[in-house]
């Protein structure tokens, strides 16, 4: 195991009716002028934006609101919100929505205190201070109510990319299940599968010995391959729906991947996915990580055959663990489908024609010199078979 420092001082409040206390948690780490920042409206139309200023209300909390994110949410309405925060002095981001809502609610938070560009933490500057966020989670997905990151796309040129800080993990953060029940099964999938995906970036290691944190991992993944088609098959499901938030929360904070390296490549390879196409970025994922998967799995067999043995029930054939290892991932592949996901570019509405375009944003975007790291290095011409495998 590797040395590490672990620091997640997010204070959870889960279950039924907590979005009900955001004006008491507001209050108590420290807000007193609030923006509230949402998405394209699925928060007005359940009522939970007039339950939460209620209650800040109650708690005598004023409030400036700020809505319109898009999913892969855009720099423009950063800039927008950076604004409103110094004009109306506000103190505290009260995100209320999906990833996409708590990234841009990070990215204001940021840049609301820094003198230059916010961008330029999406390009390689460390943040060390933000106001502080707080969320209310109304998707089970990407992780980022735990996270010290965000991710954002900047209009001019469509370049997804990633910010990092413990300034970022959020003060707080509301965990109902029940508000994830009116979710669109499609976003349901896609929040499952980056839950996947983000164990999945960790299990994919170079460091040996890290039995806790596989272990963690293969408990996590196993949960999700039981609670997934139960949501699936019955939205309302709310103890599925509480076990996935809370599996996504601790897929994406770190607890699992401390101590070891990680890979991160299927991630890299989707953003460009949904940078250019807009996709959901679960459902590029799903495409992606059988690609990346199958392309990489001789680097290390035994990895790949230890997942597909103790997380998928595949039977270890020590005479050919190359097999097992590839029993491994079909069976995640057919775990996706099975939850209504896309599993090739057509069904994305990707094209093979702009796989040139895709290879020279991955591998030459962000200061990157021809190649993306992690569980394995890959080139330009690695990364364009892996796309030529999406193509099917
Ligand atoms: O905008 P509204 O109307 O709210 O609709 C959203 C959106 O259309 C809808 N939705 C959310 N909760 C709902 C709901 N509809 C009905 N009922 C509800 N309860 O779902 C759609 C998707 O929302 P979004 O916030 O985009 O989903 P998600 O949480 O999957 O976030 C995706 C973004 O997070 C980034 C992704 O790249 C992507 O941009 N990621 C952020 C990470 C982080 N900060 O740590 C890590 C991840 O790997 C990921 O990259
Ligand atoms: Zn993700």
């Amino acid at each position: 195991m590797k040395n590490f420092t672990f620091y997640s001082p997010t204070f959870f409040a889960f279950g039924k009716d907590t979005e009900n206390d955001a004006g008491k948690y507001v209050k108590r780490f420290g807000g007193s002028k609030v923006l509230i920042h949402y998405g394209g409206g699925s928060v007005v139309r359940s009522g939970l934006l007039d339950r939460v200023k209620k209650s800040l209300e109650e708690a005598g909390i004023s409030f400036v609101e700020l809505g319109g994110v898009k999913p892969n949410p855009r720099s423009g309405l950063v800039y927008e919100g950076i604004e409103l925060c110094k004009k109306e002095n506000v103190d505290f981001i009260l995100a209320v929505g999906g990833g996409s809502v708590i990234d841009s609610s990070k990215a204001i938070a940021a840049g609301t205190l820094y003198d230059g560009d916010f961008w330029d933490f999406y390009t390689g500057k460390r943040v060390e201070n933000a106001l502080p966020v707080g969320t209310i989670l109304t998707i089970a997905a990407a992780g980022s109510e735990g996270s010290p990151d965000s991710v954002i796309t900047k209009e001019e040129g469509m370049f997804k990319r990633g910010a990092s800080g413990d300034a970022l993990r959020p003060r707080f953060s509301i965990l109902n299940p029940a508000l994830t029940q009116t979710l669109p099964p499609y976003q349901t999938a896609a929040g499952i599968t980056d839950i996947m995906a983000h164990l999945h970036e960790r299990y994919l290691t170079n460091t040996k010995e890290v039995e806790v944190t596989d272990r963690l991992i293969e408990g996590l993944l196993l949960t999700m391959i039981h609670e997934g088609p139960r949501v699936i098959e019955d939205p309302d499901n709310y103890e599925a729906r509480a076990n996935i938030m809370w599996a996504g929360m601790m897929a994406h904070n770190n607890s699992c991947g401390v101590g070891r390296s990680q890979d991160w490549n299927s991630h890299n390879i989707e953003h460009e996915l949904s940078a250019l196409y807009d996709c959901a970025h679960g459902a590029g994922l799903a495409v992606t990580m059988p690609a990346v998967f199958r392309y990489v799995y001789k680097h290390d067999v035994m990895r790949f055959a230890k997942l597909a043995v103790r997380v998928w029930g595949c039977q270890m054939d020590f005479d050919n663990p190359e097999r097992t290892a590839l029993e491994g991932i079909t069976a995640l592949e057919r775990f996706l489908k099975s939850i209504g996901m896309p599993l090739s570019f057509a069904e994305l509405g990707a094209k093979e024609e702009d796989i040139p375009t895709l290879v020279k944003a991955l591998c030459y975007g962000d200061g990157r010199t021809g190649s993306i790291s992690g569980f394995v290095t890959l080139d330009e011409n690695d990364c364009t078979k892996i796309y030529q495998m999406m193509v099917r």
